[in-house]
């Protein structure tokens, strides 16, 4: 069963802690897509488990914007990263829950566990399809036992219908996972 309630900050340090980097490691999972000087965008980045190690594959050079509806989180991950280099790399959004409130033309977006939170999914897609370049990949995670088979299918029927395909589909333990590419 989906459901549309957003993650409470009180789950904040389950999602940013040593034994989930063993689980899903960040460098393992983004490697691949991210390369040094690319402006690079974390959607419902909430604590910023991924974000920093995002900051960290685009470099100096590059740019990582997180975004995150709740302030609160948001500033989980400025604390965390506050003094360090990465806070000149890492640019927060705070959104609203109904739009992302921003426009820009990124090389890479990650959405992990969020999508099964925003209220309309064709709306949220829309967005992402007018934020990513048209070589640029976008990779969407949610989590098995959360989000249903019969759930993520439908899913991957309104990214097709929005004019992504589906390039990808990695092989995440406990996770529903697709990469999509603009179809042009
Ligand atoms: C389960 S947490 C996952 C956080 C992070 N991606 C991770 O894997 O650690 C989901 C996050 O998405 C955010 N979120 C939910 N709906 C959103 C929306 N419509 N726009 C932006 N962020 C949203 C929530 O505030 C929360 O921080």
């Amino acid at each position: 069963m989906n459901n549309h309630q957003v993650c409470s900050i009180d789950h904040a340090k389950s999602l940013d802690n040593k034994l989930r980097g063993i689980i899903q490691n960040p460098n393992k999972i983004l490697g691949n897509y991210i390369n040094k000087g690319m402006l690079v965008i974390d959607i419902g980045c909430g604590p910023g488990f991924f974000t920093t190690t995002m900051a960290e594959l685009v470099g100096d050079k590059g740019k990582v914007i997180a975004i995150d509806l709740q302030e609160k989180m948001l500033e989980f991950l400025k604390d965390k990263i506050r003094g360090t280099k990465l806070e000149e790399i890492i640019i927060t959004h705070q959104c609203s829950e109904r739009s992302l409130e921003l426009s820009a033309e990124a090389d890479f977006i990650l959405a992990f566990y969020m999508v099964h939170e925003v209220p309309c999914q064709k709306t949220f897609f829309q967005e992402v399809k007018s934020l990513i370049k048209l070589d640029g990949k976008v990779l969407v995670v949610e989590p098995f036992f959360h989000v249903s088979n019969r759930s993520f299918q439908k899913t991957k029927e309104i990214v097709s219908n929005m004019g992504f395909e589906i390039i990808e589909e990695p092989n995440m333990f406990m996770c529903r996972s697709i990469v999509l590419k603009s179809k042009s």
